[in-house]
């Protein structure tokens, strides 16, 4: 059941939609009705956040639970015209001479015909040519392939775009008219207290999830994780830090060392044998957090530093400077 066969003004449909959408999404309340009124008046939108701000989430959850295709493609140099269009198999043209049959829809093709979603990551690095092949089936509702005919895309086509600020290919590089058709909205990170949800949610149980740890360390590792995690996009010295997805690998990787070592409480340095717990548990997230995290932030060439040098820092504030900030509960 798509957004036609209940009309695109069912406002009830709309809020059943967004309903069962946030149960899928941590916090982002106000992104969600906004996508979703943008989706739902059948306009196309821009998602500008940094990697890992719930961009993708929020898309593919209103998707399914409206209940149309979701299509999805990287954005880059190798993003021609043709792929987004689609062409012959070249097997079976080898065999069968040039026929509709054998033509491939490509994303954009797929996505008009069935009525879905178009989702494009890195939207500004797609070439000219790609960017107006899309203008154009947005204007247009269809799009004509020489030889092969004219596609009318459903009512549901939408196109939405994503694309991170800081990205050195420039959201600027896209030209005026490509801004004039595209509604935008802007994400940045979200809370520390959300953070830590997403990470529990995402790191808790399934089959090859968390290890088999405590409960009170996996909290440890939690609010420890999202809190290295979160301070490394506080730095002077980055021009990155990294996304709730570092946090997430930190808590996987940490939870599988500390399973390893055979440590299975965060320790609180109270007496001797807990202060020994506790240094362990730290120098175990602190190599986690090399393995998680440092591939992630990104330093500003002209601080002479490193990822490693800076993850070592914002671990030493964490546990030892400023342990009590590092307390669970
Ligand atoms: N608000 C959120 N609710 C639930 N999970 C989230 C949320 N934001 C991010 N995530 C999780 O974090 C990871 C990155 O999110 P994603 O939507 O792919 O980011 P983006 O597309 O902006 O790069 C995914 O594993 C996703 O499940
Ligand atoms: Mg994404």
């Amino acid at each position: 059941m798509g957004i036609q066969s209940t009309g695109l003004r069912d406002t009830s449909h709309v809020s059943r939609v967004r309903a069962s959408v946030g149960d899928r999404v941590v916090g982002r309340e106000r992104e969600l009705d906004l996508v979703l009124a943008a989706v739902a008046a059948g306009r196309d939108i821009l998602l500008e956040g940094p990697p890992g701000t719930s961009k993708s989430t929020i898309l593919r959850a209103i998707a399914e639970e409206w209940g149309i295709p979701f299509v999805l493609v990287e954005g880059n140099a190798d993003l021609t015209p043709s792929k987004l269009l689609g062409g012959h198999d070249p097997a079976r043209v080898l065999r069968e001479g040039y026929r509709d049959e054998n033509f491939v829809d490509g994303p954009l093709v797929r996505a008009m015909r069935e009525g879905g979603f178009l989702y494009i990551e890195e939207f500004n690095r797609a070439p000219d040519d790609t960017l107006n092949t899309l203008l154009t089936a947005m204007a247009e509702r269809e799009v004509t392939i020489p030889r092969i005919g004219t596609f009318p895309a459903q009512s549901t086509f939408r196109i939405i775009g994503s694309m991170n600020p800081y990205d050195h290919v420039g959201t600027t590089r896209l030209s005026t008219s490509v801004h004039d058709r595209f509604n935008r909205l802007v994400l940045g990170y979200q809370d520390a207290q959300a953070e830590r949800q997403i990470v529990a949610l995402r790191t808790d149980g399934g089959p090859d999830g968390g290890a088999d740890v405590s409960v009170d360390l996996t909290d440890a590792l939690v609010t420890d994780a999202v809190a290295l995690t979160r301070a490394t996009r506080e730095r002077e010295d980055t021009r990155q830090g990294s996304s709730v997805r570092g946090a997430i690998d930190l808590v996987l990787v940490a939870g599988q060392l500390l399973a390893l070592h055979g440590i299975d409480s965060p320790g609180e340095g109270r007496v001797t044998a807990e202060e020994d717990n506790r240094r362990r548990y730290a120098e175990a997230v602190l190599d986690a957090a090399l393995v998680a995290l440092s591939g992630r932030i990104h330093v500003d060439e002209s601080a002479g530093t490193t990822p490693e040098r800076v993850l070592r820092e914002i671990w030493e504030d964490h546990f030892i400077l400023h342990p009590a900030a590092a307390e669970p509960g």
